[in-house]
């Protein structure tokens, strides 16, 4: 297959990036890949076309350097929890990284920037996350025109092989016998296959209607987090009732939970989990829940 050319990807080495440099490479595109840990993407060294970069940081110095040759930067930077509680590392890496990835495309000269955001993101929202997601959408609406053209993606929560939601319930099941008390089991997600996700991802970069344009993602089926964590019990074959708590414990599970190292439950999650991951206006993601979690679960 003729190459495309060759796309920066930042942020590649975890789940969305695996999946998003393999489909990059089948589409005919070669991919560089910067990292600040290149032995976190060994298992990317199989794919032929893609490079792996370590890099000292996300600085727009850095990222100019690095991206030279490229046509497109994908910008898949993204974190769930921060060592504080404050916001102040959510904004660093959500709108510093994006706002030294706009930078960069303008000093080498590239005309393309897709961007990771989550569905919610929005300068107002209830949360850290979410607040600086949003801010980091708007730095770009506002300041990439008329050198760089921006596509944003904005998906519910992502499922697939490797994925850190149904796969961490998973883990935590495992060690709850019987009942499992569950924080925030209303709230509402249309959860979205990463393969869909990274699909949306390649097919934008030259097409112009993505110019400047931003894109709820969200599979064909909502759940409640209580349907999902029982669900994930069910394939995995745990017997186990999920029962939801009600606001006031899951919010002391969050202010507990949060001094827990890893932090698998945070304040901030707690805020994000206060509005519906569901689209109001989507790109139709065809691949349901119950034709791959399975796959993945069944045999951990
Ligand atoms: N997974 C989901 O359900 C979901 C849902 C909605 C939106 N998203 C968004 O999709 C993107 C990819 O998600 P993912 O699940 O693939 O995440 P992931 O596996 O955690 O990977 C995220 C990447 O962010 C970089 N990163 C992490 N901490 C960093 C830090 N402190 N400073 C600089 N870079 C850091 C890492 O790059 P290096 O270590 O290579 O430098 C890592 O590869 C994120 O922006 C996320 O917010 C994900």
């Amino acid at each position: 297959m003729a190459i495309k050319g060759l796309i920066g990807v930042i942020g590649g080495s975890g789940f969305v990036g695996s999946e998003l440099c393999a489909q990059l490479i089948a589409s005919g595109y070669s991919v560089k890949l910067l990292t600040r840990n290149a032995s976190k993407c060994r298992h990317l060294k199989v794919l032929p076309s893609l490079s792996i970069v370590q890099i000292k940081d996300y600085q727009a110095n850095t990222l100019t350097t690095a991206l030279k040759d490229c046509r497109a930067l994908i910008n898949l930077i993204g974190i769930l929890n921060e060592k504080g509680n404050d916001g102040k590392e959510f904004h660093r890496i959500h709108v510093g990284i994006t706002r030294a990835a706009l930078n960069a495309c303008e000093n080498a000269k590239i005309p393309r920037l897709l961007q990771m955001s989550a569905l919610n993101a929005h300068a107002d929202a209830p949360s850290h996350y979410l607040r600086s997601k949003g801010k980091a959408e708007n730095y770009l609406k506002t300041f990439s025109a008329p050198r760089v053209h921006y596509t944003i993606f904005q998906p519910s929560v992502i499922f697939g092989e490797g994925d850190s939601f149904l796969n961490r319930f998973a883990d935590l099941l495992k060690t709850v016998p019987g009942v499992f008390p569950l924080a925030c089991a209303n709230a509402r997600f249309a959860p979205v296959y990463v393969g869909d996700v990274a699909k949306k991802i390649v097919v934008s970069i030259d097409d112009k209607a993505s110019y400047n344009q931003s894109y709820e993602l969200c599979g064909p089926h909502i759940y409640s987090l209580k349907e999902l964590v029982q669900y994930t019990a069910n394939v995995c074959g745990y017997s186990r009732k999920v029962i939801g708590l009600p606001m006031f414990l899951s919010k002391l599970q969050a202010s507990v939970f949060e001094y827990v190292p890893g932090k698998p439950f945070s304040k901030d999650n707690f805020n994000s989990l206060k509005l519906d991951s569901i689209c109001d206006q989507c790109i139709p993601c065809t691949t349901s829940l119950s034709a791959i979690a399975p796959t993945y679960l069944a045999n951990r």
